[in-house]
């Protein structure tokens, strides 16, 4: 693997682990129950990083399942792909299967971030920052899992986007967040199978 100067400088500035393996991510999302809650076909071809800036210290990148304190989930996040994914443009989307409850989700999924038109950057390194050229369709919500609820997973998932994707109508900055079903969506508007993808648990804040 060969980093450019900025790009490691960068990467050695993360202070928690994020992933590095394609199949434990992808048994993580299996253990978590999430291909079959989400009805998505996950097999994921390169590693999503997500990383969420802290208002102090180092940013923090996600692994597959961690738990988060709700306190270091404001983002917005920004993200990379490692491996060689292409220029783009991708989608980035993230849900939340699990409210109010794991038990008990009646208003699930809602959706947390629907972002199109990012392109990934640094085309010579390993590790590509997302770079996106428009607002978000539905911008990034913090967690906000009510009170007594275990955690929940709030999950991420990177698509292709293709090019008839900018005339979809099925999703609007207007459109309620709740009731979100990503995979009908990604079936409706030709994004298809994820190609990466990672989640965090956040529970209720103290
Ligand atoms: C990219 O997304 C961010 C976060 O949603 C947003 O603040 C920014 O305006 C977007 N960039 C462009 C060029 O629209
Ligand atoms: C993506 O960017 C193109 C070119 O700027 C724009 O016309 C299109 O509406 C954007 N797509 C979405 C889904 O926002
Ligand atoms: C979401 O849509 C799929 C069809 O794409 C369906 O099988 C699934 O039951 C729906 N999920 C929910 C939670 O409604």
């Amino acid at each position: 693997m060969r980093f450019s100067p900025v790009v490691f400088l960068a990467l050695a500035g993360f202070a928690a682990a994020q992933d590095t393996s394609i199949s434990a991510v992808k048994q993580a999302f299996e253990a978590a129950n999430i291909p079959s809650d989400l009805s998505i076909n996950f097999d994921p071809r390169f590693l999503l990083e997500v990383t969420l800036p802290q208002p102090t210290g180092h940013p923090i990148t996600l692994h597959a399942g961690v738990q988060l304190p709700r306190d270091s989930t404001a983002g917005p996040p920004f993200f990379s792909v490692v491996g060689d994914a292409g220029s783009g443009p991708f989608v980035v989307a993230a849900v939340d299967p699990d409210a109010p409850t794991p038990q008990m989700p009646t208003s699930a999924q809602i959706r947390h971030l629907l972002a199109p038109n990012f392109s990934a950057a640094f085309p010579f390194a390993e590790v590509h920052p997302l770079v996106n050229s428009t607002a978000a369709i539905s911008p990034y919500r913090q967690p906000t899992p009510p009170a007594g609820s275990d955690a929940h997973r709030y999950i991420f998932l990177l698509f292709r986007q293709p090019a008839n994707f900018n005339e979809q109508t099925l999703v609007t900055s207007s459109t309620p967040v709740q009731l979100f079903n990503i995979s009908s969506f990604a079936a409706a508007t030709g994004l298809g199978d994820p190609i990466a993808g990672t989640f965090m648990l956040v529970a209720p804040a103290a």
